[in-house]
C-alpha cells in the first residue's frame, strides 16, 4: 500500500528559474507529497512530472562547477579503472562530463537528454547521446549485451520508469558486466531532517532495503556498496547480474540493510515522525529569519539550488526576508528562483559589507563553501543552516 507521510505543499518546478520577464506571470505549481510504499519500501513523491517538462534544453545543473563532485568523480573513475578495466562504459546522466572526462574517449558513451548540457561534451569530441536511456537506444548502442560497465550518479532518482530503465542495463550490460548507481540515500535525509531532497526531479531517494527489493525483479543484486558524504549523504552501490560468479556480495550489504532496519526504514512510523520533525523545522527557519528581520540583519542566499526551492516555497520565504540569492552557474544568473522569486546574483566573494547573514542554500557544500568564504565568518558574518537543524554559524 502507498501512505502518505509529507504536505510540502504548492511547489514550482525546482530548476525552472524565471527571466525577468516571466516573474509577473502564473507558475505551473503542483503539490508535493511525500509517500512510502510499504511493500517495497520505496519512498517517493507522489505526483510525477512529464520528464520531457523537466529536462530540456534549459537545463541549468551542471556538476562539474563543484569542487568536491570533480574530486568524487576522479576518484571513483580511477577505483573503476584499477578494479573492473573497463573496455565499454556507458554513463546514464553524464551532465558536463565531470565523470566522462576521466576516461579515455574510445572506451565511453554519455547519454544525456539535456541538449545544451550534452553539446559540452560533444564538443570535447566525447561520444554523447543526447536522448533518454531506453531500451530501444540500448539495444543501438550494444551488441549483444556488451558494455562491461554501466556508471550513473544522481540520475536514477530523476527517472520515473524503473522498469524500462532497468530493462535497458540488463539488454546493454555484459554477462560479467557491472552496475554502479550512486544518488542521495534515504537513511542521512530522514536522521538529518534533509526534507529538500525532495522536488519535482527526485521522483525517488532510494534506500538499500528499497533498491534491493526492486533490483530483484530484474535479476540483479548488490554485491558491494560505498557510503559517501556527497549531496548531503549518498550511496554508491556496485550491482551485478544474478548468475554472475565473479563478484562476491560483500558483508557490507547486509549490514547497511540492518542499519536502515534498525533506524526503521520499513515502518511507516519512522516517516510520521520526520513529517513532524519537518514541520518543526519550518517554524524555527521562519522564526529565525522573523527575529533576524526585525533586528535590522541583511540576509542573502548562497547556492540558488533546487533543493532550496522546496525550502522557500514550503516555508513561504520571499525576498522580504533573502534578498538575493549568489550563484555561481551561469544559466542561473540575472534569473530569479522559481515560486519564491528571489533574484540570482553572479557569484563574488562575501563580504560583510553584503549581508551579515547568509541562508546556505547549497548546504551541502558546506565544507567547500566555508573554506571558501573564511574571510566573511572572521569579520563575524554568519551562515543560517537548516540541516539537521535550523542553526546560525
Ligand atoms: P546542487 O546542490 O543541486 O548540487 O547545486 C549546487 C548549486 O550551488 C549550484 O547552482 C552551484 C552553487 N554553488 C555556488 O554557487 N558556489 C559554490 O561554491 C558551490 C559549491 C555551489
Amino acid at each position: 500500500m502507498i501512505k502518505k507521510f509529507l504536505n510540502l505543499g504548492y511547489q514550482p518546478l525546482a530548476n525552472s528559474y524565471l527571466r525577468k520577464k516571466q516573474i509577473n506571470k502564473k507558475e505551473k505549481k503542483f503539490k508535493l507529497e511525500i509517500v512510502f510504499n510499504d511493500k517495497n519500501f520505496l519512498v517517493s513523491i507522489n505526483k510525477k512530472i512529464p520528464t520531457k517538462e523537466m529536462f530540456n534544453s534549459d537545463y541549468p545543473y551542471r556538476s562539474s562547477l563543484s569542487k568536491t563532485m570533480v574530486k568524487s568523480f576522479k576518484n571513483i573513475s580511477s577505483t573503476i579503472k584499477k578494479k573492473f578495466n573497463p573496455k565499454f562504459i556507458i554513463e546514464i546522466g553524464s551532465n558536463d562530463g565531470a565523470f566522462l572526462f576521466n576516461f579515455n574517449k574510445k572506451n565511453i558513451i554519455g547519454i544525456e537528454p539535456c541538449k545544451n548540457v550534452a553539446t559540452i561534451t560533444k564538443q570535447k569530441k566525447y561520444k554523447t547521446i543526447d536522448k533518454y536511456w531506453t531500451k530501444n537506444l540500448a539495444r543501438s548502442l550494444t551488441k549483444n549485451n556488451n558494455c562491461d560497465l554501466i556508471y550513473s550518479a544522481n540520475t536514477l532518482s530523476h527517472i520515473e520508469n524503473l522498469k524500462e530503465t532497468f530493462g535497458a542495463i540488463n539488454l546493454a550490460l555484459s554477462k560479467n558486466g557491472v552496475l554502479i548507481l550512486e544518488g542521495p540515500a534515504l537513511l542521512p535525509c530522514i536522521k538529518n531532517n534533509i526534507y529538500d531532497q525532495f522536488y519535482c526531479e527526485h521522483i525517488y531517494v532510494f534506500s538499500t532495503i528499497a533498491l534491493n527489493e526492486i533490483l530483484k525483479n530484474f535479476n540483479l543484486e548488490i554485491f558491494d556498496l560505498n557510503i559517501l558524504n556527497t549531496h548531503g549523504g549518498s550511496t554508491r552501490y556496485f550491482i551485478k547480474k544474478k548468475y554472475n560468479k565473479k563478484y562476491k556480495i560483500k558483508k557490507k550489504v547486509q549490514k547497511e540493510i540492518s542499519k536502515e532496519k534498525k533506524f526503521g526504514l520499513h515502518k511507516f512510523e519512522t516517516y510520521l515522525s520526520f513529517s513532524k520533525r519537518v514541520n518543526k523545522s519550518k517554524e524555527e527557519l521562519i522564526n529565525i529569519l522573523k527575529k533576524l528581520r526585525k533586528d535590522n540583519k541583511k540576509i542573502i542566499g548562497y547556492g540558488a539550488t533546487a533543493k532550496s526551492c522546496t525550502v522557500l516555497n514550503y516555508c513561504k520565504i520571499n525576498d522580504k526576508y533573502i534578498r538575493y540569492f549568489l550563484d555561481t552557474t551561469p544559466d542561473k544568473i540575472n534569473k530569479y528562483l522559481p515560486g519564491s522569486k528571489i533574484k540570482i546574483k553572479k557569484y563574488r566573494k562575501l563580504s560583510k559589507k553584503d549581508a551579515d547573514v547568509v541562508f546556505l542554500g547549497a548546504w551541502n557544500f558546506k565544507k567547500e563553501i566555508l573554506k571558501k568564504e573564511k574571510k566573511f565568518k572572521k569579520a563575524g558574518g554568519k551562515f543560517l543552516i537548516h540541516v539537521p537543524k535550523v542553526k546560525l554559524i
